[in-house]
């Protein structure tokens, strides 16, 4: 366990409650916080081919709470809110205090989603409505992520990173080659493009899989491919295990809802590939005074550290679970077969999962960085980097 964690981040909210809320702790002072910008990560996060009724609900714009002021950070917690516009149909069921007619208000979900947390979750709670805690697992929970991943991405852009991501299959759909840093670029910029993917045909053939599983009432997944581009080498670690950068980027995408695999680089691949195939080659660019790669199948990282080519981390995201054409379960509470149940749902949220993995992947990466250079104030935080570009340049 690490007792010491620079950067911590935790979210609060129910899907059809309130609102939701980003905790962040950690960040120096002084880092200017673009509003416009966060509000753009949250509408980011909305979009794409596939999405059910509940985005058109929703326009996500966050409040800031605490630990920004005048528009800067004041190097204290940072609290950040996200109404939930749909909480107008909800208050009843998610009512905060009791009332009358609560249980008849109270929307009881007792047949459990195959793949969803419900059933798990009623189990492990003792509970025969599984409304408590589908409202938590929800991925509208990501929304509060993207929120603290912008501020993530905000202080990394500080120094010259950036992170974005582009979706690499849908489906059977799939993306046969590398992607350049600024084809993701473009791609994340086209706010109309339907599933964000660098390449045309193949993203018609993505949203022909989306548009065979609205017709047959059933889901599709796929994978998300996360770059963080122009990262310094020597983040993360290689010394302790859960100071591993590729440790803590995996959990880190692992934990978003739905994501069943998580690659770095050439990922599972290279397990069935030769040494030769897979090991980049190093160079020495003089002018730049950095050492390269011709290739970067390690995906930026190697030993847990970051080797200063691109960070590249991939999410496998199943399709999800609430289907309209309902899988086969069994009541919570009368134990008999019974058509899995059935709320407005998404089809393919897989841009949408690769924003949210954009996020997390910032976030790990902010809190390396601060780790390495430390800094109460974001000067203090420059200087400490500065210093340590001046040592690679004499390297
Ligand atoms: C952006 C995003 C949107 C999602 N939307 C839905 C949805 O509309 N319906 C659904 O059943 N699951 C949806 N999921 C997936 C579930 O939240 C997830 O499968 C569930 O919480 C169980 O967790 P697990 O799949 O990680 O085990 C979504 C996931 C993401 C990343």
């Amino acid at each position: 366990m690490r007792f010491f964690v620079m950067l911590r981040f935790v979210t609060a909210g129910e899907s059809h409650g309130q609102a939701l809320i980003a905790w962040i702790s950690g960040v120096p002072a002084g880092l200017a916080v673009d509003f416009v910008f966060v509000n753009g990560e949250l509408h980011r996060r909305q979009l794409g081919y596939g999405r059910g009724g509940r985005q058109k609900i929703e326009k996500d714009q966050v409040e800031a709470l605490a630990g920004i002021r005048h528009g800067q950070t004041i190097g204290a917690p940072i609290a950040l809110r996200i109404e939930n516009r749909d909480w107008a149909n909800w208050e009843g069921a998610m009512a905060v205090e009791d009332m009358a007619g609560a249980e008849d208000a109270r929307r009881p979900l007792t047949a459990p989603r195959p793949g969803h947390a419900d059933l798990a979750g009623a189990l492990k709670l003792n509970l025969h409505d599984a409304r408590n805690v589908l409202e938590r697992a929800s991925a509208r929970e990501t929304a509060a992520r993207v929120a603290a991943g912008a501020i993530a991405k905000l202080l990394l852009r500080e120094f010259g990173c950036a992170v974005l991501s582009h979706v690499i299959a849908v489906g059977k759909a799939r993306l046969e080659r590398a992607a350049s840093w600024s084809e993701i670029e473009a791609a994340c910029a086209n706010l109309e493009s339907p599933l964000r993917c660098v390449d045309a045909a193949t993203e018609a053939q993505m949203k022909n899989e989306v548009d065979a599983a609205l017709r047959a009432g059933d889901t599709v997944g796929g994978i998300f491919e996360v770059v963080a581009h122009g990262i310094v080498a020597g983040l993360g670690s290689h010394a302790q295990w859960d100071e591993k950068l590729d440790g803590r980027l995996a959990r880190a995408v692992m934990s978003i809802q739905s994501v069943k695999a998580v690659e770095i680089g050439a990922g599972a691949a290279a397990a069935t590939s030769y040494g030769s195939e897979v090991q980049d080659e190093i160079r020495y660019d003089a002018r730049r005074k950095r050492f390269t790669r011709p290739t970067n199948r390690a995906g930026g990282l190697e030993g847990g550290i970051t080797n200063g080519e691109d960070v590249v981390v991939r999410g496998y995201q199943k399709p999800i679970s609430t289907l309209r054409r309902a899988l086969g379960t069994a009541d919570l509470v009368t134990k008999q077969p019974h058509a899995a149940a059935y709320e407005r749902s998404d089809i393919c949220v897989v841009p949408a999962g690769g924003v949210a993995g954009e996020a997390m992947v910032a976030l790990a990466l902010a809190e390396a960085y601060l780790e390495k250079f430390g800094g109460d104030s974001l000067p203090e935080t420059r200087r400490n980097f500065e210093a340590y570009q001046r040592q690679l340049d004499e390297f």
